[in-house]
């Protein structure tokens, strides 16, 4: 479960501490992920969630230590297994990234390499990382296909990425990212117009992998209602930063941030199909002049004086849930 005390840190799979990634560009700092903190055990599963550019995916890369130094400012600490990565040098980080996380999904078509065979990307894979031989790699090939539920495991092997269908693809990805026998797997929701029935069917993929295996997952999605159906916790992202943390049945029962509930309520859940869907009015700040005070106070229906002047910061509302809310205080 996410949680956040000095005591838990020392026993998470992952604890990410104050992570803030900024951007230097022509018209200025980017700050599109900002003071970020929670933790993930072992064997658990979180939601990120939270309207486009609100920085899921950079806190994504982040965990992985995927941000070129380059015009990018890093902070903060991300600990996998007690090792900071951003403190880490490229192969140690490298090592962490082939045995302890891998991350799926981000661009399916980009991420497999279209001149090699399914079979020809994995087998490689195996036998770089794991040190197995040619034959061991084939066979072990198979066996993560069959895992990740491909029905033709031999068809998908000998395919090339363009010849197979979209979440297929992500399948393979999948067995790519375990072929490492990873401890933790980030799932970035795809940006590519997936049908929603495939991702939701990706998404129960993981869930049931979680739970064979023992994973611990973090997985982006506008998919509320599968959200609330796979995750053990969800963290809300708003302009950089999480607005609530919290137990899924806790957040759905009970969003304490006016940003949860509006997204909430513009979205679809299951079985509530009939339920009008109430758009969030405006749109997120600008990322290189953030407000002072709260970020959503110029779309949140209960906005009062303090909201402009401070920067609401977390305050508990249940075990395990949190809000930056000046109203939860
Ligand atoms: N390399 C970069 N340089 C400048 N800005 C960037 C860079 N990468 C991301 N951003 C900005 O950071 C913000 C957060 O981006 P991010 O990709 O994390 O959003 P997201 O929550 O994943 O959104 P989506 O749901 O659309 O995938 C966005 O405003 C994006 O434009
Ligand atoms: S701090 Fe104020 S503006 Fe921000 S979400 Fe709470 S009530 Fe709304
Ligand atoms: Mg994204």
């Amino acid at each position: 479960m996410i949680a956040a005390t000095q005591g838990h840190r020392l026993m998470a799979l992952l604890s990410v501490r104050d992570l803030s990634v900024a951007f230097e560009t022509r018209d200025g700092l980017v700050r599109a992920v900002n003071d970020v903190t929670f933790s993930l055990d072992a064997g658990k599963v979180l939601a990120l969630l939270g309207e486009s550019g609100s920085g899921k995916s950079v806190t994504l890369r982040a965990i992985l230590g995927l941000h070129p130094a380059v015009r990018t400012r890093v902070s903060g600490e991300v600990l996998l297994k007690g090792r900071d990565v951003n403190r880490l040098d490229e192969a140690a980080r490298e090592r962490l990234r082939g045995g302890v996380v891998s991350m799926v999904f981000q661009e399916p078509m980009t991420a497999l390499d279209p001149v090699y065979t399914i079979g020809e990307q994995i087998v490689e894979t195996l036998v770089q990382h794991r040190g197995l031989d040619r034959r061991g790699a084939s066979r072990r090939a198979r066996e993560l296909l069959d895992l990740v539920q491909v029905p033709s495991p031999e068809r998908c092997l000998a395919s090339y990425p363009h010849e197979i269908s979209g979440g297929m693809r992500q399948r393979a990805m999948i067995a790519i990212a375990l072929a490492c026998d990873p401890e933790l797997l980030l799932a970035d929701e795809p940006t590519t117009a997936l049908d929603v029935t495939v991702q939701a069917q990706i998404l129960w993929l993981l869930r049931d992998l979680q739970q064979r295996l023992g994973l611990a997952v973090i997985f982006v999605t506008h998919d509320l209602g599968v959200a609330a159906e796979i995750a053990d916790a969800a963290a809300v992202m708003y302009a950089g930063r999480i607005v609530e943390q919290a137990p899924i049945r806790d957040l759905f029962r009970r969003p304490a941030h006016p940003y949860t509930e509006g997204l909430m309520q513009a979205t679809v859940r299951r079985g509530q199909k009939g339920r009008a869907l109430v758009p969030i009015p405006g749109a997120p700040p600008n990322l290189i002049a953030l407000p002072a005070g709260c970020a959503f106070a110029p779309r949140c229906p209960r906005a009062y004086d303090a909201c402009l002047a401070t920067l609401p910061s977390f305050h508990p509302v249940a075990a395990g849930h949190a809000a930056r809310c000046h109203l939860v205080a």
